[in-house]
């Protein structure tokens, strides 16, 4: 069943490369601003993975809701949930929740998000996780804004935004 308020947030590559050796493959600071803008508020999704790649851990101003199978497994500033159906329940139906990854966590949220904004990096990397095939008849495309290369962008990259049709 589709989950209306669960939006999916991430930034993939022309091969769908979202990382390797559980760090990000890029540097945009676009980006980095636009996430920031987005989730602010909000609450954030992601695996147990991806958590440990944050340099500074929870992410502040924001719920942080964090998936692992490891029992009594705690992270400072955390809301734990040990299976994808309690985070899901820690989500709520109501509020915009934001998954935001990793690649494990994309693959079992994207059948069921509302939203997706997602930000097209147009390079091709070298990379050990990828996002899932997106399927574009389930998606209509409403914003796009193409950003180019510069002193704080590594690569040109491409916002869109999309809601789910069915
Ligand atoms: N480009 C982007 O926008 C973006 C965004 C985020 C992350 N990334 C990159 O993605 C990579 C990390 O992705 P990943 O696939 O390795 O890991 P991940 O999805 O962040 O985390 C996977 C872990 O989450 C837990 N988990 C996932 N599903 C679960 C479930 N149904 N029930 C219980 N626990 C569950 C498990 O933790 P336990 O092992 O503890 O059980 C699993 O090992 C990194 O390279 C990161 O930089 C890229």
């Amino acid at each position: 069943m589709i989950r209306e308020n669960i939006s999916i947030i991430v930034a993939i590559a022309e091969n769908n490369a979202i990382g390797k050796d559980n760090k990000l493959l890029w540097h945009l600071s676009d980006d980095l601003k636009r996430f920031k803008k987005i989730t602010s508020g909000h609450a954030v999704m992601m695996g147990r993975n991806t958590y440990l790649s944050l340099p500074k851990g929870a992410l502040p101003n924001r719920r942080n809701i964090v998936i692992t199978n490891i029992e009594n497994e705690k992270f400072e500033g955390c809301e734990m949930a040990y299976s994808l159906e309690e985070g899901l329940e820690l989500a709520g139906t109501g509020e915009e929740c934001f998954v935001m990854g990793g690649g494990m966590v994309y693959r079992q949220l994207l059948p069921i998000a509302g939203k997706l904004y997602l930000t097209r990096v147009h390079h091709t990397f070298d990379a050990d996780t990828f996002f899932p095939e997106i399927d574009p008849s389930h998606w209509k495309e409403v914003e796009s804004e193409f950003v180019d290369a510069d002193a704080k962008n590594d690569f040109p990259h491409t916002f869109h935004f999309y809601k789910r049709i069915h």
